[in-house]
């Protein structure tokens, strides 16, 4: 059963969809530890609900990036974690952290990479005027949002959309493929080639059938 780790900063509702998969089989997968950054996380109160161990880790806490990553990292490898998830987690990781879990960190993104990378990728996408936009599950690199895709949906923007309708849309787009992505990724079926990540068969369905507007 794939050990994961989960990173979150807030209200973890890309956890809780991780929880449910694993609850209803979905998934099968384990998770070993919440991480948050911030102490009120309401993510950590879905952990308590749902018996899973959580650590604070306070950024305050190191003098610098990497030494806060590299606690992270430590936590993680010391409870046997093999993937590990980013569900809301509002830093750009470091290196030592990225070099021990390469194309072992996945994280979600409310936007269709690599547009509107960064913080706020629903706002940017209502005021840029998008007519689709959608959200990104990728592997983590050390840049900002630039790692190798795995699943994307896509959504219609409205022109009466505001950052909030457009992004309820989104999140629910988010709680379906993220729980996805860890499942291909469970069953041995990603491979990174370089920026492309393969999804093998039984069928190759990373591009579509998960898109609901592809139908
Ligand atoms: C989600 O919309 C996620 O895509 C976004 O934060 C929200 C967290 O919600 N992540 C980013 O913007 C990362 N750049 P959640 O805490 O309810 O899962």
């Amino acid at each position: 059963m794939l050990r994961l780790g989960v990173l979150a900063s807030g209200r973890g509702s890309n956890f809780q969809a991780i929880i449910d998969a694993i609850g209803s089989g979905r998934l099968n997968a384990k998770i070993e530890l919440l991480i948050v950054d911030k102490a009120n996380a309401y993510a950590v109160q879905r952990a308590n609900k749902h018996s899973i161990d959580h650590v604070f880790i306070n950024p305050k806490d190191f003098s610098s990036k990497d030494d806060f990553f590299i606690a992270i990292r430590d936590e993680l490898q010391k409870r046997g974690v093999e993937l590990v998830i980013l569900a809301g987690f509002m830093r750009v990781v470091q290196k030592p952290f990225i070099d021990a879990y390469a194309n072992r960190i996945m994280n979600i993104h409310p936007a269709l990479l690599p547009s509107f990378p960064g913080l706020h990728g629903q706002r940017q996408a209502v005021e840029h005027g998008v007519k689709i936009s959608g959200c990104t599950v990728h592997f983590v690199d050390e840049g900002m949002d630039t790692g190798p895709i795995i699943i994307q949906a896509a959504v219609p923007v409205c022109s009466e959309d505001t950052e909030e309708s457009l992004a309820a849309r989104i999140l629910l787009q988010e709680h379906r493929i993220y729980p996805e992505a860890i499942r291909l990724y469970s069953e041995g079926r990603l491979k990174v080639e370089g920026r492309k990540v393969i999804i093998s068969s039984p069928t190759d369905e990373g591009c579509c059938i998960i898109n609901p507007l592809l139908g």
